[in-house]
């Protein structure tokens, strides 16, 4: 591990952010849980993490430090991170408003329902992950520049210049993150006809440098001219030859008519606490409280964290939560999404109503095949809390690792695959193995459906949990079992956060498990219950902060990946 080498090229790297009265950054650096007095950044990058805590050391808000920690990571962790990509971002000021910026990618004009089916009607392999069709519109860029626009106190060009500096000067590789380019290297060679900074002669070691001088070239742009700077002018002229060269549909007007949506939070309230989420394109908001509502009836305190009883009821909500998903959730402007209905307290008791105590309720049967088990970090979330109290959860990504791994030839950015987030064919499950229904189908100018569950949680009306995750379609159900094992089980942050996860998503019918997290009887007994188990390697990736009474952060920095907790 190669954090000492890290750090000692953040301090150089950043030094331009002169800080008036500097304090000691802590970080995570044995990965344990951390505490701070003043602010703190728990994102999935060390160097991110750290841009961020710097902005907020220089006097910037929690708002400057997200969209300066979310261009960091469009740098330093481009599995996820992006420019290409899209995202949701929950915004609670001090003063207990909330926001909430939808900056998730849309479909271009040129779309059509049948886009990725051959002539019989059958789902063209790849075409919707892998190719230049499989890209929406981005959104990630107008969503920072509107977060930073009515929220950000410093200038945009202080909050942007770090990641423009990281990209130039480069940064130290991770052993993870080598891996992770080599492991991808065949599809960057296969998918970009031109050199990319991600593809040299020899593969990537631990400790060596990434350079993306187009990437700076780019970020330069952004920093000069706003979004002009990326939806017209030379980064558009460049994104629009990229499509042209791989026979993509995203044209001149996608991008000059993309805006980020402002939209009303979700909330609820869970055993007192409120929870503030995101509403639709994200079906993630609406899950979480789902999942809440459904299980808030029922003595799970009494019946304790990962006891037989309280798995099968936390699975059973799971199914019921994801069924109602592929019926009834999609884009709002494309449909009416009955969100009150589907959150309502009685319509959720009412939903538990067959729940059987002693056996599964066997999902509807389905004829159609399962994708194998795609395990990557897909998504990826980050959690800002400034010294006075003002919050911001947000989630972004590029769908895939790496998006469809095209590289926009002389801008240096990736794409994004969420076109495979629509039902490409309604009744044929996703990369995530989700199906999906009419609703979700593929429409001109249409956002398609995400998972994203950006959370915040108060309690008495004060700042709480800050709470989110990647994982795609599990990214809901990683966010519900952290809430309740804070609220229910008592369990510290950081215990929370490292507990053994389950996942169910009504279709397939197989509940998940985390390798080597459960016990043999447990096993025996959730399958003599009528369950299918199968084994995975993790579920989700939560970066998380919490509020002692004293005002005090503390963090929930994943161990399942490289998460990084920084603090002052
Ligand atoms: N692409 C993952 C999601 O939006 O849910």
């Amino acid at each position: 591990m190669n954090r000492c080498i890290s750090l000692f090229l953040v301090i150089i790297l950043i030094s331009a952010c002169t800080v008036k009265s500097p304090k000691q950054v802590i970080v995570n650096a044995e990965k344990s849980g951390i505490t701070a007095d003043s602010g703190m950044v728990v994102s999935a990058n060390l160097l991110s993490s750290l841009v961020g805590i710097k902005i907020l050391q220089k006097g910037g808000n929690a708002i400057d430090a997200a969209v300066a920690t979310e261009f960091a990571l469009a740098v330093c962790f481009p599995e996820a991170g992006n420019i290409g990509g899209g995202g949701f971002m929950v915004i609670r000021t001090n003063d207990g408003k909330s926001d909430v910026i939808d900056y998730r990618e849309k479909a271009p004009l040129l779309a059509s329902r049948n886009m990725f089916l051959d002539k019989s009607g059958n789902v063209k392999v790849g075409l919707s992950t892998g190719t230049h069709l499989a890209s929406g519109v981005p959104g990630t860029v107008d969503g920072l520049i509107t977060a930073h626009s009515r929220y950000g106190k410093l200038s945009f060009k202080d909050v942007i210049q770090p990641s423009i500096d990281l990209a130039e000067n480069g940064f130290i590789l991770t052993r993870e993150q080598a891996e992770d380019f080599n492991s991808n290297r065949s599809k960057f060679v296969a998918r970009n006809s031109g050199k990319t900074a991600f593809v040299k002669d020899s593969l990537w070691k631990e400790g060596e440098i990434m350079i993306q001088k187009d990437l700076s070239e780019t970020l330069k742009r952004i920093r000069d001219y706003g979004r002009d700077g990326f939806y017209s002018g030379r980064t558009a002229h460049l994104l629009l030859r990229e499509m042209k060269k791989g026979n993509g549909i995203m044209s001149e007007r996608d991008l000059s008519e993309y805006k980020s949506v402002l939209r009303v939070p979700l909330y609820s309230d869970y055993k007192g606490y409120k929870i503030i989420t995101v509403p639709p394109p994200s079906s993630g908001g609406i899950i979480l409280l789902q999942l809440l509502g459904m299980v808030e009836p029922f003595p799970i305190r009494e019946w304790g964290f990962n006891s037989i009883q309280t798995i099968h009821l936390m699975v059973e909500a799971e199914r019921r939560a994801f069924a109602d998903r592929s019926e009834f959730m999609g884009d709002p402007e494309s449909m009416i999404v009955t969100v009150n209905q589907l959150v309502n307290k009685k319509y959720l008791i009412n939903r538990m109503s067959n729940y059987n105590k002693n056996e599964a309720t066997p999902s509807s049967q389905t004829t159609h095949g399962y994708p194998e088990q795609h395990e990557s970090e897909e998504t990826t979330h980050y959690s800002v809390v400034d010294s006075k109290g003002n919050a911001v959860s947000v989630t972004t990504t590029l769908n895939d690792t790496f998006g469809n791994s095209i590289v926009v030839d002389s801008a240096g950015f990736l794409l994004n695959n969420q076109m495979d987030d629509f039902s490409v064919k309604p009744g044929v499950p996703n990369m995530y193995g989700l199906v999906g229904g009419d609703v979700n189908s593929i429409q001109p100018g249409k956002k398609m459906l995400s998972s994203m569950t950006p959370a915040i949680v108060e309690k008495d009306g004060k700042l709480f949990l800050v709470v989110g995750s990647p994982g795609g379609s599990t990214i809901p159900t990683s966010v519900f079992q952290v809430i309740v094992n804070v609220l229910d089980f008592g369990m510290s942050l950081e215990e929370a956060v490292d507990a053994a996860r389950f996942h169910h998503q009504w279709l397939p019918e197989l509940v998940y498990f985390e390798k080597n997290r459960i016990d043999s009887l447990a096993y025996q007994k959730l399958t003599n219950m009528g369950y299918e188990l199968k084994v995975r390697s993790s579920i989700g990736r939560v970066n998380a902060i919490m509020l002692l009474p004293d005002g005090k952060k503390v963090s929930g920095a994943d161990k399942r990946g490289n998460n990084s907790a920084c603090g002052y």
